[in-house]
């Protein structure tokens, strides 16, 4: 494994841009190839096993193009799929965003009282309720499945009277005990405005970017794989390879504010899985 190969990303859309975005400025001298499953998204509402089948392939892809570590920037892969990943591509470092996020729940709360928010199947599997019960003994967890939220990011609708009433439906009683509330899916802090108007000031949001960034730097130093500053090209830009399996032109366009830096349609490359 050389220390010249980027970091592969996924998800299943534009969500993960918000775990790249992180990872981008915790580590500039890294190059990142992401690849976003929009043909197949959701995710979220599909079975276990589908979802290991199409978080494979995806990982599939991005090793063969040559990677030095695997970011799960998807926490239904990451609740669902990690383990078959670890077990498909033995010797390749692969982190999810499932742990940090717990990691950094398991901090924000005072009280113990927390509520995650994810897809489906994320908060059907409830591999949060175990990460966070894992780190604290007296947390409480509940949790609920807000599936809209991944369409609402994926349109690139994020704020105005409709995001916000979705978000009263979804989360008014949710939240009404708690003092923490986990995005659990990459696609939610898209929507972090029209959620905080809705939770109020008081609560804590979590989500698990820079938890997922900080985790990435120790496992490439744990593994002598960090990119070496005079090996970089400084053009941080051009050390990003967009791949996406549909919908380049709507993928530039939303997952361009996302990232902060300009994607353009023909900068995203189409890919079959
Ligand atoms: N962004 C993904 C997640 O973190 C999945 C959204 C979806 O495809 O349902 O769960």
């Amino acid at each position: 494994m050389s220390r010249g190969l980027p970091i592969g990303v996924f998800d299943s859309g534009v969500g993960g841009l918000t775990v790249l975005r992180a990872l981008r400025a915790a580590l500039p001298h890294e190059s990142f190839v992401y690849l976003g499953d929009t043909a197949r998204l959701p995710y979220g509402t599909k079975s276990p096993g589908t979802i290991s089948r199409y978080a494979l392939q995806a990982a599939g892809l991005l090793v063969q193009r040559g990677i030095k570590l695997l970011v799960v920037a998807c926490n239904t892969a990451s609740a669902v799929a990690i383990d078959d990943l670890r077990a498909a591509f033995p010797g390749l470092p692969v982190v999810g965003v499932v742990e940090p996020g717990a990691a950094a729940a398991a901090r924000a709360s005072v009280s113990g009282r927390i509520a995650v928010i994810g897809t489906e199947s994320t908060i059907r599997g409830g591999a949060y309720s175990r990460a966070i019960a894992a780190l604290r003994g007296d947390a409480v967890v509940s949790g609920r499945a807000c599936p809209l939220f991944v369409a609402l990011a994926e349109e690139g609708w994020l704020d105005g009277p409709i995001p916000e009433a979705v978000a009263r439906e979804y989360l008014a009683t949710l939240v009404a005990d708690v003092d923490a509330l986990v995005l659990g899916c990459t696609h939610f802090p898209l929507l972090a405005g029209a959620i905080r108007r809705v939770v109020g000031p008081a609560l804590a949001i979590v989500d698990s970017a820079e938890t997922t960034a900080v985790a990435v730097a120790e496992q490439l130093a744990a593994h002598g794989l960090l990119a070496s500053v005079a090996a970089s090209s400084g053009a941080i830009a051009a050390d990003c390879v967009m791949l996406a399996t549909d919908g380049r032109e709507r993928f530039a366009r939303v997952g361009s504010g996302f990232l902060g830096m300009p994607l353009s349609a023909e900068g995203v490359e189409l890919v079959d899985l």
